[in-house]
């Protein structure tokens, strides 16, 4: 879903610059804020709210929660937009876990006519229903601007026309109603919704995030503290089941990875002998693009035409293609198996307590990877966490939910100003590393897909605590 048409150089090159880029996420108390900001009600356009609460008035308090006047822990209600690639989603959450609304729109005929995700395209489709969709999620929680308590939204990774898009949106909110505004990392909104489904899961943790656009095996120590154990050197397994499925014909409607686990179902997953990548390489890091090459040299030689749907294909046909789908799945999802248990190896080495694995990402929405996966675990003795798949695949309440543990640790923006000009520059961050390379994974095989552009959030986080403490 998340092979790109226009190749990603063109995106970054429009990349808008960072506004802050040291102190990412602002310290402050909010009781405070809080207080004015509901005595204040909607703030005037034409009031500037910066000079009313600049950075310098902000406490340092790295654990400040959300008080009531009372000093009892206060309910926070918070609003994460998400548009980093071609899913525009919002949704209303509870500080107590509670999901108000959920609605995403995506881009399913966008993905059917162009076979990927062509950034002009989906920058127009975000465009097009961001209004609708925030609207709806407000609605549908029964809630107004006005009873928000902070507004999160995916600032990176992902394509930065459409993380503006999102952006833009979340900052106009934010500064008509003078709420602050919480930037999200879009992979860690992936990994610590587990956190919202499982409420008995502490950190330390291992999550594999397994998507269209990333494929990482991280520890995660506390929120915005993560070590990257792995990543992919080229494609990611989502790439992989998206061109899979296009190659066999199938419907792409509901994205590729779901068509392909369906057809697998159907196969023989021996039939083909594909050959598992990266065997020699004693790390935990992931390559599917030779993967991919093989599966459409198979198809190839199978003489399948793709242009022929699945639906209208002889039964022998629909049966090699089965085959394929179910060889390629078996292989991917083997990679996946090496890989997460070496990280388990190293993660237990540098953290023993750790209790669980997450999957989570759309690919964990897989009946197949849940399953294989959940037998490593069982062989050490953990837990496999795995978000409902509506919680997997993008969506608004990662990012609310997100939002919520850093704004609870008092790391967020103070409201934008009303009137925000609408070139403003904006911090959007397409190549965004989550945390840390654990120095004995570093791998050798580096592409170019993995040059950081931006600090990862761990670093940033570690500066800003530094700076404040
Ligand atoms: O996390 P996500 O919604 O978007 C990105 O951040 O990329 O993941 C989308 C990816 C797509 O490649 C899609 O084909 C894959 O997740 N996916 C699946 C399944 N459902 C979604 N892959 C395999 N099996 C599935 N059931
Ligand atoms: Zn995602």
């Amino acid at each position: 879903m998340a092979s790109l048409i226009s190749s990603l150089s063109s995106t970054i090159s429009r990349l808008t610059l960072l506004r802050k880029p040291s102190l990412h996420f602002p310290v402050k108390t909010l009781r405070k804020f809080e207080v004015d900001r509901k005595r204040r009600g909607p703030i005037s356009p034409f009031l500037h709210v910066s000079t009313n609460y600049d950075f310098a008035h902000f406490s340092s308090c790295p654990k400040a929660k959300s008080m009531n006047a009372l000093g009892q822990d206060e309910e926070l209600v918070v609003l994460g937009i998400e548009t980093s690639c071609d899913d525009t989603a919002a949704a209303v959450v509870r500080s107590n876990g509670e999901i108000l609304s959920q609605v995403v729109s995506s881009q399913a005929d966008l993905l059917v006519r162009y076979g990927g995700v062509a950034p002009k395209m989906a920058e127009e489709a975000h465009s097009l229903v961001i209004d609708q969709v925030v609207q709806e999620a407000l609605d549908k929680a029964k809630v107004t601007e006005e009873d928000l308590s902070a507004v999160a939204v995916t600032i990176g990774p992902g394509l930065s026309l459409c993380l503006r898009v999102g952006v833009r949106k979340a900052r106009k909110v934010a500064g008509t109603y003078a709420l602050p505004i919480v930037g999200v990392h879009h992979m860690e909104a992936h990994a610590l919704v587990a956190r919202l489904v499982e409420r008995e899961l502490q950190f330390p943790f291992i999550a594999l995030l397994i998507s269209g656009g990333h494929n990482l095996l991280i520890l995660a120590r506390d929120v915005g503290h993560y070590i990257q154990l792995g990543t992919t050197i080229d494609d990611a397994i989502g790439e992989a089941y998206d061109k899979t499925a296009k190659w066999l014909g199938l419907d792409m409607r509901k994205s590729g990875g779901p068509a392909v686990e369906e057809l697998a179902r159907e196969g023989d997953e021996n039939f083909v002998k594909f050959k598992v990548p990266m065997k020699q390489h004693k790390d935990c890091n992931f390559s599917y693009a030779g993967l991919k090459t093989q599966v459409r040299l198979a198809i190839e030689s199978k003489n399948i035409d793709a242009s022929i749907p699945i639906a209208s294909a002889s039964s022998e046909d629909r049966r090699a293609r089965a085959d394929i789908a179910a060889s390629f799945q078996r292989v991917a999802v083997l990679h996946l198996e090496e890989k997460c248990e070496r990280a388990v190896e190293w993660a237990m080495k540098m953290e023993p307590s750790i209790k669980h694995l997450v999957v989570s990402g759309g690919v964990a929405s897989n009946q197949y990877v849940r399953s294989r996966l959940n037998k490593i675990v069982e062989k050490h003795a953990l837990q496999l966490v795995c978000p409902p798949p509506s919680l997997c695949t993008d969506n608004g309440v990662m990012i609310a939910w997100t939002g919520i543990e850093h704004f609870q640790m008092g790391r967020y923006d103070p409201p934008p100003p009303a009137c925000e000009p609408e070139d403003a520059m904006l911090d959007l961050r397409p190549r965004w590393p989550l945390g840390e390379e654990y120095a004995e994974g570093k791998s050798e095989a580096r592409s170019l897909k993995t040059a950081r552009v931006h600090p990862s959030l761990t670093s940033l986080i570690q500066a800003s605590t530094q700076k404040t403490s």
